[in-house]
């Protein structure tokens, strides 16, 4: 089932906002003209990274810096982490959302 989140138009360089879709809390990313959707839940201490910083496809999670890359998950810490959960976007008209 497909879930709307934003309106195309509205996505621009830098845009990043919070959404919740039932349980799930979500991130929505636009940098150096990608889309990245992913959860918006640092897999350290489970911090929100909606005020974390972005460069190119790496976002750093402001509570304690951990860098997460934001194709493959993969964050900087050595070994211990889980990987930054992300999804897919979907698109329906002119419409960004998830298909859960
Ligand atoms: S909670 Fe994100 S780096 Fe610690």
């Amino acid at each position: 089932m497909f879930h709307p989140l934003e309106k195309l138009h509205l996505l621009h360089e830098g845009y990043k906002r919070a959404f919740k879709v039932g349980h799930l809390h979500l991130l929505l990313i636009q940098s150096e003209g990608r889309t990245f959707l992913i959860e918006n839940r640092c897999p350290h201490m489970d911090s929100p990274l909606g005020n974390g910083s972005v460069r190119q496809d790496i976002i750093r999670c402001p509570k304690h810096g951990i860098e997460f890359n934001l194709l493959t998950g993969k964050g900087s810490a050595p070994g211990c982490l889980a990987p930054l959960k992300i999804f897919t976007p979907a698109y329906e008209g002119n419409l960004i959302g998830i298909v859960l």
